[in-house]
């Protein structure tokens, strides 16, 4: 598979910075997060390894040793209860490249995507993740995704590949299961590209582009963490805890700008429940049910009407 292109050298060059995310569709940084504050991120990832027993209590590293797997849960509702990204993202150095890499102040949405892929047996596992593009299901939302990986990643620890190109292809469907863009023929095999990941690198990548996870057939856990900023000057998402709902409208107490809002409630709004690994289609009649007064949910809006409502990603 062959590499991602670094666009390191172009940090400062705004008209080359936006060259490649227009013709490549993302940007690979080497070595330009802050080291103490990924160190700290990387630290409450390792506590929840060594709570869970899988990686010895003296352990620098995430090696598994031995131990079963089935107590590793696919979700870290701890991670989530520190508020470890958000506390992350907060951390100076970190906001301030953030902010400059993306030219705006940022609202990071409310989805924690801890990455804890345990190692597997290579007849186990390929795949991590299936192909998919972030932004598929999630209209009139804008963001960018930036993936961080806190370990060493190599190619027999996985992780993130990238169908670099592909994102000015419009949306993928769903057919038989598989994502896949109907019009212009399949993605082609010299598209996919990968590199070995480091701690202080950073892969920002748009939500049109498409990508998988490869499995782990390391000796270690791979840990990495994603998430999503918006910038303050585009369009931004409803997010926060439903006050009421029904068949027809959500009143949502919105955190983005401390507001509450009402939108309506439609056919033609795209509506999900909770649900593993993502949230689940549902109807206008379970609205009520699946996202009661009280959950944390995310909407878009097209006016007064909400183009999507889904619960917050946790
Ligand atoms: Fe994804």
């Amino acid at each position: 598979m062959k590499p991602l292109l670094e666009s390191t050298y172009a940090i400062g060059d705004r008209a080359e910075l936006t060259r490649i995310w227009n013709e490549h569709g993302y940007w690979f940084f080497r070595n330009v997060l802050d080291r103490d504050a990924l160190q700290r991120l990387k630290d409450k990832f390792m506590a929840e390894l060594k709570e869970l027993g899988a990686i010895d209590a003296d352990a620098a590293e995430p090696i598994w040793n031995g131990k079963p797997l089935d107590a590793v849960p696919s979700t870290f509702t701890t991670l989530h209860q520190l508020h470890a990204w958000q506390t992350f993202v907060k951390e100076a150095p970190i906001k301030a490249f953030f902010e400059e890499i993306l030219e705006d102040e940022l609202y990071w949405l409310p989805m924690d995507y801890y990455r804890l892929v345990a190692p597997r047996p290579r007849d186990k596992v390929e795949l991590y993740i299936g192909n998919h593009q972030d932004g598929m299901s999630n209209y009139g939302l804008e963001f960018e995704i930036c993936w961080i990986p806190l370990t060493d990643i190599t190619e027999a620890l996985g992780g993130i590949v990238l169908a670099t190109g592909q994102h000015k292809r419009g949306w993928m469907e769903i057919i038989d299961g598989k994502a896949v863009f109907t019009k212009g023929g399949p993605i082609p095999d010299d598209c996919w590209a990968r590199a070995d990941y480091h701690l202080g690198d950073v892969l920002i990548f748009c939500k049109e582009m498409p990508h998988y996870g490869l499995g782990n057939r390391s000796d270690r856990f791979r840990i990495s963490l994603d998430i999503r900023a918006a910038r303050r000057s585009g369009p931004l998402p409803v997010a926060g805890k439903v006050l009421h709902i029904a068949t027809d409208a959500v009143t949502i107490r919105n955190e983005v700008d401390d507001t509450v809002v009402t939108l309506t409630l439609d056919a033609n709004t795209f509506l999900r429940g909770p649900g593993r690994p993502n949230p689940v289609p549902i109807t206008l009649a379970e609205v009520a049910t699946a996202l009661p007064a009280g959950s944390d949910v995310l909407a878009t809006r097209d006016g007064a009407r909400a183009m999507i409502l889904r619960p917050q990603m946790y």
